[in-house]
């Protein structure tokens, strides 16, 4: 007797029937999800995004991330691949507002967001003001990674200014806004790997940043040259662009 059907005249499980039962049972698990889930017979599923303020109907593979979505489909290149894996932080872009990494992120998982990467940063021509700052403060050597640094650092200031503590927040009973220290920003930023090891730079980049926003020039309201609110409402929207596509 075959060793794998030792047990069939006994009426127990064998090695074949479990590796049949498994895989039949895989099928009956996928096969009704990708009915839920709208997926066409090329096996592409229909999604739509906001992109820096460019609304976007996608039908593409659901196994794409966020991150190869903007690079490969959109040729949004700014946003880079670091590790691809959530440990770096060079594809860190805005989610609503808030920083997420890219590569972490299905991109049919965020269908009806706004995504805002480091090319929706400067507006009418005129950088963002913590794009100014990491220029003003040599916060880069290379720039690989100073696309996410950048978002990371709008992010984190609109952080701090909710009141939102970090690990090394002193007092966490306080309400309001919290000061960026450098050990705030240190700890806000660790996400956020700089292998030229620009970090006294950086650092500075994100104070001056926060300093400014704190005055008045805002990291995501209009600056003192006027540019528009990064997540408010948009008073021209641009024509939706649609994307299509089998490739993950
Ligand atoms: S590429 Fe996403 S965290 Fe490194
Ligand atoms: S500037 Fe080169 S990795 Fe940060």
């Amino acid at each position: 007797m075959n060793p794998n059907d030792r047990s069939s005249a006994t009426g127990e499980l064998t090695r074949r029937d479990f590796v049949g039962v498994g895989v039949a049972g895989g099928v009956i698990a996928v096969l009704p999800a990708a009915a839920q889930t709208g997926q066409g017979p090329g096996g592409t599923v229909s999604f739509s995004l906001t992109i820096n303020n460019q609304q976007h109907e996608f039908d593409l593979d659901p196994r794409l991330t966020v991150l190869d979505l903007l690079r490969e489909h959109l040729k949004l290149t700014g946003t880079k691949k670091g590790c691809d894996h959530g440990q770096c932080g060079a594809c860190t872009v805005l989610l609503n507002g808030e920083r997420r990494n890219a590569c972490l992120m299905l991109a049919v998982m965020q269908s009806g967001k706004e995504i805002t990467t480091v090319e929706g940063l400067a507006q009418g021509g005129q950088l963002h003001p913590a794009q100014q700052a990491f220029i003003e403060n040599d916060g880069f050597q290379c720039g690989y990674c100073t696309p996410g640094q950048i978002c990371s650092a709008v992010a984190l200031i609109e952080e701090a200014k909710s009141g939102a503590p970090s690990v090394v927040t002193a007092d966490l009973t306080r309400t309001g806004p919290i000061e960026l220290t450098d050990a705030e920003i240190r700890e806000r930023m660790s996400g956020n790997i700089c292998r030229c090891g620009a970090y006294d730079g950086i650092v500075a980049a994100v104070r001056q940043a926060a300093q400014g926003s704190a005055e008045g020039t805002d990291s995501t309201r209009p600056n003192r040259r006027g540019a528009r609110n990064l997540f408010g409402p948009q008073d021209q929207p641009a024509p939706v662009l649609r994307v299509s596509g089998s490739r993950a």
